[in-house]
């Protein structure tokens, strides 16, 4: 297993800033990851586990080891009448991950195509698009405890699964290697078709399929969201709010334009990107960073930009959101402590 000195960074996280870290390492396999944790060099150094870096804000160089699963491995774990078992490796390319279950037919992931990140990044913010979220087909996942080493397996309820939210973020946060995901996929599929914008885009297609879907959601998000290989962005900088139903029905009598998300019973979701372009952020530039013009959720950050300047501006937008709504909105995306 290669392991690197003072690693640029810089294209390794998806709004390119030019960071380093001390020791950067890409375990291929489950033995090279438990290899990798009893390497008494590393014992008592920081450890950030990082898929393809697209949900991450490095606040300054990383002092201590980032470590890549790059565990590529994939395989049919199962099969029943109407569904099948796929064990896929954390190194997988998301997207690569959808298309090849969609091209073999089997549903349940398809409108969380295009999502950027790897497979092992999956389960922990639990991602989610067009209506759907990967915590409906995982069905375990396999990681391995950083401290003790430990191999442990953690079925769909132990993951405590939320709006990106996930036992990952919590009690597992900074403490596992995820290696592998196992999903449950339909052999039958049927689509969900919804999101208002998936079924405007689909209401040409008769009877869509997955592949349809697929096609769909790739073009919507090739339309609205930047391509971080030419603007540095991290997707959603911030969650959308899940407030009580009657003050979110009181924000809408005053704003009838206004969407609501239904979440949990009595809770709505307010998009925070209307939130954030009532404000008058939507497309504005401060310095090397700022507000995408298509889509106020999603910060951008152009050559030279720094952490700082983007958890500024961050700050900046959360402070008008509060002052002008009273509603608190809370950054998506994993920031590591200045170094
Ligand atoms: N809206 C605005 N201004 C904008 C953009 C959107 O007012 O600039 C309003 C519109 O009313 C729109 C509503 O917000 O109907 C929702 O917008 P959109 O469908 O783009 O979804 P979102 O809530 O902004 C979430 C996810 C996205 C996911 C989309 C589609 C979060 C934090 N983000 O965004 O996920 O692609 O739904 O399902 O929940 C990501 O996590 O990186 C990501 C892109």
């Amino acid at each position: 297993m290669q392991i690197e000195r003072d690693k640029d960074l810089k294209r390794l996280n998806t709004l390119g800033l030019g960071v380093k870290c001390d020791w950067y390492a890409q375990p291929s396999s489950l033995d090279e990851v438990i290899t990798l944790l009893k390497d008494k060099r590393f014992t008592s150094v920081p450890k950030l586990v990082t898929g393809s870096g697209s949900n991450i804000l490095y606040n300054g160089d990383f002092k201590g080891l980032v470590i890549h699963p790059d565990i590529m491995e994939i395989s049919i774990s199962g099969k029943e009448s109407d569904c099948i078992y796929i064990k896929a490796g954390a190194g997988i390319e998301w997207d690569n991950f959808v298309e090849w279950c969609v091209d073999r037919g089997w549903g349940g992931l398809e409108n969380l195509s295009l999502i950027p990140g790897c497979v092992g990044a999956s389960p922990v913010q639990n991602i989610g698009a067009y209506g759907c979220e990967v915590k409906d087909t995982i069905v375990s996942v396999e990681y391995v405890d950083i401290k003790t080493c430990e191999v442990n397996t953690l079925n769909t309820d132990d993951c405590k699964f939320g709006y990106r939210d996930s036992i990952f973020k919590h009690e597992l946060k900074d403490r596992c290697v995820i290696t592998f995901v196992t999903f449950k996929l339909a052999i039958n599929p049927v689509p969900n078709i919804s999101y208002k914008d998936v079924s405007e885009r689909l209401s040409q297609v008769r009877n869509p399929g997955i592949a349809d879907v697929r096609k769909a959601i790739t073009d919507i998000r090739r339309e609205k969201l930047p391509d971080p290989a030419v603007t540095g962005n991290a997707g959603s900088f911030f969650k959308n709010p899940v407030i009580p139903e009657t003050d979110a029905l009181k924000l809408r009598e005053e704003y009838p334009s206004l969407k609501l998300f239904p979440a949990s019973e009595s809770y709505s979701k307010v998009p925070a990107a209307w939130l954030i372009e009532q404000c008058g952020f939507k497309g504005i530039r401060e310095g090397n960073v700022g507000v995408h013009p298509n889509q106020a959720l999603v910060l951008v950050a152009f050559e030279g930009a720094t952490g700082e300047e983007i958890l500024m501006l961050a700050q900046k937008i959360k402070r008008a959101v509060k002052t002008r709504f009273n509603i608190d909105i809370e950054m998506e995306v994993n920031v590591t402590a200045s170094s």
